[in-house]
Parts: structure tokens; C-alpha cells; sequence
């Protein structure tokens, strides 16, 4: 088959490899033309594991431009933002559609893009000309390509059966298939990433608690997780999360349920509680004007340099604003107010030091470097997950809901 996908970003590249993959011929279509010149030479704009290689193998099957062609099938993956009253900023989605009506009528378009329930369906009476379908995507940043080709689920969001085998065709996947109307397909993707953000907000409550009372949140969550029920997953507690998506789509559902007289308590609450979380470390820091704090990880998640609503950028907000010094480190994202310093550098002279991302180098952060270079070895594990916990070897070591071990 061939097909046209519209936004050339983490949804955008991904889903066009995975059909290339799939031996379909794909146009990539996007306003970045710094962009996607680098694509057609098969430098990739974002940090994914495997994402050059995926590039280079694929690439007589994928082509890069900034025009819009015309196409029997397009999918739409354009960003859809927060606007300032939380509600969901649908503009590139429908320039998107009318672009593609005066290009190509009568063309098929799958809208990959999180959009607000409704909005498929509103687009198709807009446009009757085109044919609908949605599709969510379920991709994670830092393992987005492997999630790609093995994804837990594909739903599809048409009551055109036609539709529906074409779009199982394109992705061709052994996962569960389910069938749905767009607005059910829509609610599933919001529902699935609220499900996980209030996960990960009840498990950080309860190592509230767990600092509290003196018991180990890890081991709870362990103890809880092993009953299929609950499951292990998205219970790893630690300074909250962020990202260019749960943030941005907990604001857009709850902001579309109070126009329609509906509050939704728990996922408001789970919104809160990530926000106090923040708080939390913040205390856990106890800033002073003039301190000098190291944060360890400034990529909302590891595997990626996407700084998007990520927790790192929003503490050190926090605390310059207080007075502090904030030096960052990441390995891959771009660093704080463009210093690029590397972690022995950012440590040098410290007084706290900050786990916000659990990368690989920052498990290992050997004690002899903070106890050597920082003016205190203080080391706070936003993520807990440093490796030295049980031979902290001079560094004063405090986690989240875990309990910490004075030098
Ligand atoms: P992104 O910001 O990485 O990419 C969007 C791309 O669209 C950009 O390259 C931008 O230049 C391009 N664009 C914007 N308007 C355009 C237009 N009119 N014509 C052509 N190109 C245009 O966004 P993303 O992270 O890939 O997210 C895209 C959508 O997918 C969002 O709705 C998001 O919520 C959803 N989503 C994202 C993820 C993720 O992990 N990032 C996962 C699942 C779903
Ligand atoms: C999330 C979902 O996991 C994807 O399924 C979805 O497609 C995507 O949003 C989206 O709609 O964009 P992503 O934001 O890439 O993916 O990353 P996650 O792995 O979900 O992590 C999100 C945040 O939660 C990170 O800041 C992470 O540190 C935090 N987190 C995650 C925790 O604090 N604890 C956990 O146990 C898990």
C-alpha cells in the first residue's frame, strides 16, 4: 500500500517506519524543513533506540517532504497541545484535514493524533468527502520503535468494516484487534494514559506514607504488584511524572468532562497529587538561597531527550526561584540554560545532588565521585533508584518512600 503521514514527529517517524516495515511505501509530510532535510539523509530529530538503523533499512520505502501529495490514505499525527484553559488545541489536526479535502477529496485519513472524544466524528461531518478512522497510539518514548512493532493492542476507531481491514492491513499486527466507533477509540487512548498517571500518583501517596512510617515503598509496590489485579507496572514511585503527554491529555479530559457537567475526581486528584510531589522533593532538598544543587537527569524519562513537561525542568524553576544554584546533567537532552557540563562537573561543588531521571549513569553514580567533588555528599534519588543504597560509603543518601542511610 501507500500512505501519506502527516507530522513528522515521536508518533509521525515511528508510525512511518513501522509501515515501511511493513513493506508499505510512505510519503512523510511536515512543516519542519530543517527536518526533514536531515531525515532524507537519514539523520533522525529525535533520541530512539535503533531509529537510524530502522532509517537507513527502510529508507527506499520512505520519502521526505515538506508538500502535501496527493494520496488515497493519509494518517494525521500532528501535535495536539495544551491551550491555556487545559483544553486540547485541535488547530494543526484541522488544518491538517482541510489540507488533505482540497488535495486529495474522497481520500481515507487515520487520525493518530490524541484527540478529545468527539472530535473524529465532528471532522467527518466537516468533511464528507473524506473517510475517517481512529487510531490511537500507545508508543512510549525510549522504547517507542519496539512498542511499534509490538504493540499491545491496535484499536480502531470506524464503523466502516471496509475501513477497518484496510487499517489491520497497514499495521498488520498479531495483537488483539478491537473494533470501535472513533469516540470509543478516542476515550480508550485518554482512559489509558489517566489509568497510568493515577497509578503512578497512588503509589507516590503511598511512599508518602511509607517515609512516614518507616517502610520501604519499593517492596510495597512489589508486594501489591504481584496480585494480576493491581500488576506490577507504573508503580515505581519517585518525583512524579511528566512528559509531553500525561500532563497535557489529564488537562484535556478533565477539561472536556466539566463541559459536560461531569468532574472527574480521581484523575483531578492524580494531577494533584504529581503536582505535590514535586513539592515533596523540593522539601526533601531544603533549599537555601545561595545552595548550589546538582540535577542528575533532566529528560522527562530515560531512553529519550525529550524535555517536554519534564519534572527536572519544572524543580529547578522551583528553585531558582528560591535562590538556588542549579547545575544539570543529562545524557542526552539538552542541558539547563544551554550548559553542557559533564556529571563530574555538575557535581563539583554541590551541596545536593538530585536523581530526576533513572538513566543508567545515574544508578551508577559511584559514591567516591559525590563524596570527592561535592562540597556535601548529599544525594537525593528522585527515582529510587541509585545502586549504592546498602553501601552509601559517606554520602548522606534519602529516596522516596524508601528508607535512607545517614553516611
Ligand atoms: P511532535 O511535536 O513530536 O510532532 C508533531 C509534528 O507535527 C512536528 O514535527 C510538527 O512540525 C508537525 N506539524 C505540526 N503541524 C503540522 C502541519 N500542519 N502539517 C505538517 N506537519 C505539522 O508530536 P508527537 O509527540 O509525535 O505527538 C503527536 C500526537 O501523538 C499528539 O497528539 C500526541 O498526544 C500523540 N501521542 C504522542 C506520543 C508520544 O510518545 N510522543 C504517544 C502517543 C500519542
Ligand atoms: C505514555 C504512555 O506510557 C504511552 O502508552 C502513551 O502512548 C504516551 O504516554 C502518550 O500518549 O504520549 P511516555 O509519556 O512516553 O508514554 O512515557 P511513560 O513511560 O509512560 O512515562 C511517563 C512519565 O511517568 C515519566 O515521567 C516517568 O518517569 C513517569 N513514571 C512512569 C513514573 O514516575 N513511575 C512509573 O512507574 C512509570
Amino acid at each position: 500500500m501507500q500512505a501519506t503521514v502527516i507530522g513528522t514527529g515521536y508518533v509521525g517517524l515511528v508510525t512511518a517506519i513501522g509501515l515501511a516495515e511493513n513493506g508499505h511505501e510512505v510519503t512523510c509530510v511536515d512543516l519542519n524543513a530543517e527536518r526533514m532535510e536531515r531525515l532524507a539523509q537519514g539523520i533522525a530529530p529525535i533520541t530512539e533506540e535503533g531509529i537510524e538503523d530502522a532509517l537507513r533499512l527502510n529508507r527506499e520505502r520512505l520519502t521526505f517532504t515538506t508538500d502535501y501529495p496527493a494520496s488515497d490514505l493519509y494518517l494525521i499525527a500532528v501535535g495536539t497541545p495544551e491551550r491555556a484553559d487545559g483544553s486540547c488545541d485541535l488547530s494543526a489536526v484541522e488544518a491538517v484535514a482541510r489540507l488533505i479535502e482540497e488535495t486529495s477529496p474522497g481520500a481515507s485519513v487515520i487520525v493518530k493524533s490524541t484527540v478529545p472524544p468527539g472530535t473524529t466524528a465532528r471532522l467527518q461531518d466537516e468533511h464528507p468527502t473524506l473517510r475517517f478512522a481512529m487510531v490511537p497510539e500507545f508508543l512510549r518514548e525510549g522504547t517507542a520503535l519496539a512498542d511499534n512493532r509490538q504493540p499491545s493492542r491496535l484499536i480502531i476507531g470506524t464503523t466502516d468494516a471496509t475501513f477497518a481491514k484496510t487499517v489491520e492491513q497497514l499495521f498488520q499486527t498479531t495483537a488483539p484487534v478491537v473494533v470501535v466507533d472513533p469516540t470509543t477509540a478516542e476515550l480508550t487512548k485518554y482512559a489509558a494514559n489517566s489509568f497510568l498517571a493515577v497509578k503512578i500518583s497512588f503509589i507516590n501517596e503511598i511512599a508518602r506514607l511509607a517515609d512516614a512510617v518507616g517502610a520501604d515503598v519499593t517492596e510495597v509496590a512489589h508486594g501489591i504488584g504481584l496480585d494480576p489485579r493491581i500488576g506490577s507496572a507504573f508503580l515505581r514511585a519517585g518525583a512524579g511524572y511528566g512528559g509531553s503527554c500525561f500532563p497535557k491529555d489529564i488537562a484535556a479530559l478533565t477539561t472536556l468532562a466539566r463541559t459536560h457537567e461531569t468532574t472527574l475526581h480521581v484523575i483531578e486528584a492524580a494531577d494533584r497529587t504529581n503536582e505535590a510531589q514535586l513539592d515533596y522533593v523540593l522539601a526533601k532538598i531544603r533549599p537555601e538561597r545561595g545552595m548550589r544543587v546538582a540535577l542528575l537527569g533532566l529528560a522527562f524519562k530515560p531512553g529519550t531527550d525529550d524535555l517536554r513537561d519534564a519534572p527536572a525542568l519544572r524543580l529547578a524553576e522551583r528553585l531558582e526561584q528560591l535562590g538556588v544554584v542549579v547545575v544539570g546533567y543529562d545524557p542526552a537532552a539538552r542541558t539547563l540554560l544551554d550548559q553542557k557540563p559533564t556529571l563530574e562537573e555538575a557535581l563539583r561543588g554541590a551541596d545536593v545532588a538530585v536523581i530526576m531521571t533513572e538513566w543508567p549513569e545515574m544508578k551508577a553514580v559511584a559514591p567516591e565521585l559525590l563524596t570527592r567533588v561535592m562540597q556535601t555528599p548529599r544525594l537525593i534519588d528522585g527515582r529510587n533508584c541509585w545502586q549504592y543504597v546498602d553501601a552509601p560509603a559517606g554520602v548522606a543518601y534519602e529516596a522516596i518512600g524508601r528508607p535512607g542511610k545517614e553516611f
